[in-house]
């Protein structure tokens, strides 16, 4: 059950493209916005293959009484990026007031952005946060290719050389242990990104000695390791069993099926949607950052909200006892 939340009807007031493949949606909301800080989200609900659903995105800045949104088209969306894609200037959505899990301490002395594709969103907003104190503060941003990259004269004009680009398609890749090295030690890190990209971020700061409390992070749920496949899932003591299909999550399925599923985040980060794995046939593709990598290795549990399994089958425990 996902938090009680403060829903608001929004209505589509503007959108362009920033950015290749990259649409900006901003949303006048009824009743207004309260402030917020950078690195704060909206849930939003959306409607996939004709279900309801809620997806989580984070709020850039915007003018008075707005949230704006920007999405990237994932070819291999679940439908969440697609419904976004599909909104009109008038439309009617429900969305939350914004909430804050990535936030700025404000007590570093000097502030590290890294930011990987479409996890510029948070990165953004912090970028503009931090040059308006005038703290200091440095900034990395990579991506497949310079014209995937929004808001990048923004953060130029901000940051001038404190933001260096990284495009893939030229060869540029960030040196993270090189960056890293450069912060002093009592300077804090803020990562977004592809979960590839947080993992090496974390080998990095954990090789040069730096304590894990100093390393901020938010990711993509829906960025695995392989493509999505369809499994399937029986629930111990439930008689229950789904199929899940590659455009759902494994929360999702066991919904539909009529699952009460405890959950908040749907971003592989709080661990309130994990299951325990009784018997499995097929590899986990673990999704999530809040299983430790030993733990992955085990596979005992998943995070139902964004990790699945690489087709095959599994007998899964929700603690539901009769
Ligand atoms: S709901 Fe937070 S990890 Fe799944």
């Amino acid at each position: 059950m996902r938090n009680a939340t403060d829903w608001r009807t929004a209505r589509v007031a503007h959108i362009d493209e920033p950015a290749a493949d990259v649409r900006r949606v901003v949303f006048d909301v009824t009743g207004g916005v309260p402030p917020f800080d950078p690195g704060s989200h909206t849930n939003i609900r959306v409607t996939i293959g004709g279900q309801g659903a809620i997806r989580t995105y984070t709020c850039l800045p915007a003018g008075r009484d707005q949230i704006a949104i920007a999405v990237k088209l994932h070819p291999q969306s679940r439908g969440g990026s697609r419904f976004i894609w599909s909104l009109m200037p008038g439309q009617e959505v429900e969305l939350t007031a914004p909430e804050n899990r990535f936030e700025l301490s404000w007590r570093a002395p000097e502030y590290l952005l890294l930011a990987g594709g479409i996890g510029i969103t948070p990165i953004y907003g912090m970028a503009q946060a931090l040059a308006a104190r005038g703290q200091k503060v440095r900034m990395h941003y990579g991506a497949q290719s310079r014209a995937a990259m929004p808001f990048v004269e923004d953060l130029q004009a901000l940051l001038g050389d404190r933001l260096t680009l990284h495009a893939a398609d030229q060869g540029q890749f960030i040196d993270l242990d090189a960056v890293i090295a450069e912060l002093p030690p009592s300077g804090e890190a803020y990562v977004c990104g592809p979960l590839g990209m947080l993992e090496a971020v974390k080998a990095a700061w954990a090789r040069a000695g730096r304590p894990i409390s100093r390393l901020r992070y938010e990711v993509f749920g829906d960025n695995g390791k392989f493509a999505e496949l369809p499994f399937e899932v029986s629930v111990m003591n439930t008689g229950i069993s789904v199929t899940v299909r590659p455009d759902q999550t494994l929360l999702g399925a066991l919904q539909e099926a009529g699952v009460e599923m405890i959950y908040d985040c749907q971003r592989g980060e709080c661990g309130l949607c994990a299951v325990g794995l009784v018997t499995r046939e097929g590899e986990i593709d673990h999704r999530d950052v809040f299983f430790s990598e030993e733990e992955k290795r085990e596979g005992h549990r998943m995070c139902s909200c964004v990790s699945r399994l690489v087709g095959g089958c599994a007998v899964i425990d929700i603690g539901y006892r009769p």
